[in-house]
């Protein structure tokens, strides 16, 4: 099945109030910001793709993934358009968007939010700074969580290299600029890499 039929599957086996609200915002990134749309697509299907491989829950990590920047929602397109490096206040701005990116789904999608929170939380330059409560503290296995928050900030790397066609990253060797741009994750990033699902 190709990967876009999975997106159409993904959807489809959402409950319709559900669906709608996903759809909806969805159609609102499209409106605001094509290229973060296409991005945020990319990564839910590459999500998809890399948990079937490596045996964590496909739905959940595809819904972390398609939704992991709705928080640019809130984001001024003069920044997200911006291909150089960011200046403070601008980065200030843009480090929102996990939190306001939890905002929303969390009313949809509990756990994959918690997920989404921490894309940026295993890069270098890490955040947010602080954490909210979970939701459901009891029921959330948070080391799952954070295993898919680290292979969500793999694939959202993987994918920001491929957009920026090369810029600002270096040219050279991408699976090592990969590992050293997100900690931790060396031996899932050379199995990807491997089975060719990164490449
Ligand atoms: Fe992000
Ligand atoms: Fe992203």
């Amino acid at each position: 099945m190709a990967l876009e039929d999975d997106m159409l599957g993904m959807l489809e086996q959402l409950e319709a109030g559900k669906k709608q609200a996903t759809i909806l915002l969805l159609s609102q990134l499209w409106d605001h910001h094509m290229d973060s749309y296409n991005h945020c697509v990319q990564v839910g299907l590459k999500s998809l793709e890399a948990s079937r491989f490596l045996g964590y829950n496909g739905g959940q990590m595809f819904f972390a993934g398609l939704l992991h920047d709705i928080g640019k929602l809130k984001v001024d397109v003069k920044i997200l358009d911006r291909h150089v490096p960011f200046g403070e206040e601008e980065y200030r701005i843009i480090q929102s968007h996990p939190a306001e990116g939890y905002a929303k789904v969390r009313p949809l999608f509990p756990f994959e939010a918690e997920v989404l929170l921490r894309h940026h939380k295993f890069c270098k330059r890490s955040y947010p700074e602080k954490f909210p409560e979970p939701v459901n503290p009891n029921g959330f296995d948070m080391n799952l969580i954070e295993s898919y928050a680290r292979l969500l900030g793999v694939i959202d790397y993987y994918s920001s290299m491929q957009r920026h066609d090369g810029y600002p990253y270096p040219e050279g060797n991408k699976m090592q600029k990969i590992m050293q741009e997100r900690s931790g994750m060396d031996e899932i990033i050379r199995r990807l890499f491997d089975a060719n699902i990164l490449a």
